[in-house]
């Protein structure tokens, strides 16, 4: 009744933007991303015979009710599955440093997917924890994987799960993260994209454009060709924030950092260093490079822009943890 996972985040090339339904969690795209090594949260649940209410701990600290309600859906979902009513002690662990300035709904919510359903003896495959990781965040679906995913929008409950693509033997990219700011973001993915769905007059041409680019990058990872995968990226993740900068009103996650760092990395490429920008729901930059490239990367961003770094490489599948 109890079991311990590891899962790690992902940060998207061809990115999430908008929900088909928001109960389900269907995306309006499908969407790729790289799962990275250097951040992973950890998570232990225990299915407690007797007990009513579950109760959730974030790197040591009680959470309120409203946190523990989103992690309740995901135990009500694996309590559905397997005929359980008792209550649920969860426990997490963050390895997504503050400075990293991520978000780790991703890796959470995969965690908390594997942890669950091991506690409640489910044995479910990939596809299926993928599916139930997708109900706590959209994002979390693909970080049940490995290496490079793709989530597949799909149409109904079934169909909408990620799993992994193959990529060229040849391939050897890293992710450079940058820190801009550490604060919370001021508008949560969750509002935002609801926002700009509602709101944004390019947010059809939007998801056409992702659901045109998902086939060009799957092409790109499996060719090892870096530069395409790089120019897909850094154009999806501008398109994903010119849909924002038309919702009514329009709204932008860009602080001036994070231009100079958008123009940081064109100028690096105009000189012959191969580098891309991606950016999420925050003002926070990850650069794509080669991993020969990276060291040198990090170390010119950190001296131009003044901000920290970390050089993230493919990471995991979410796994099981050995009990303590
Ligand atoms: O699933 P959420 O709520 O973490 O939303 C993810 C949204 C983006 O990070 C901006 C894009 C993506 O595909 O991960």
């Amino acid at each position: 009744m109890k079991a311990s996972a590891r899962a790690h985040t992902n940060i998207a090339l061809i990115k999430y933007w908008g929900k088909a339904d928001a109960d389900l969690m269907l995306p309006a795209n499908s969407s790729i991303s790289m799962t990275l090594d250097k951040f992973y949260t950890d998570t232990t649940v225990e299915f407690v015979d007797g007990q009513t209410e579950d109760s959730f701990v974030l790197d040591g600290q009680k959470q309120d009710a409203a946190a523990t309600a989103k992690v309740g859906k995901i135990l009500d979902l694996v309590r559905q599955m397997s005929d359980l009513t008792a209550g649920a002690r969860v426990s997490s662990q963050n390895h997504v440093p503050n400075a990293a300035g991520l978000a780790s709904s991703a890796s959470a919510f995969a965690a908390l997917a594997l942890a669950a359903s091991r506690a409640a003896g489910l044995n479910l495959d990939a596809a299926a924890l993928s599916r139930l990781a997708r109900r706590g965040s959209g994002s979390a679906s693909r970080s049940i994987a490995g290496g490079f995913v793709i989530w597949h929008r799909g149409h109904d409950d079934l169909s909408s799960f990620a799993e992994p693509l193959p990529v060229a033997d040849n391939l050897d990219l890293r992710m450079v993260t940058v820190l801009i700011d550490k604060q919370q973001k001021k508008v949560s993915s969750r509002s935002g994209m609801a926002h700009m769905a509602a709101t944004s007059p390019y947010f059809h041409a939007w998801t056409a454009a992702c659901e045109a680019a998902c086939p060009q990058m799957a092409t790109a990872l499996a060719a090892g060709d870096f530069a395409q995968i790089g120019a897909l990226a850094e154009r999806n993740a501008l398109m994903m924030h010119a849909t924002n900068m038309a919702a009514n009103p329009p709204f932008m996650y860009f602080e001036p950092t994070t231009i100079a760092t958008l123009q940081y990395a064109a100028e690096l490429r105009a000189q012959g260093l191969p580098v891309y920008a991606t950016m999420d729901a925050g003002p926070n930059v990850k650069l794509l490079c080669q991993a020969t490239d990276a060291d040198k990367l990090a170390a010119l961003v950190s001296q131009r822009i003044g901000t920290q770094t970390e050089i993230c490489a493919p990471g995991p599948a979410a796994h099981l943890l050995e009990e303590d």
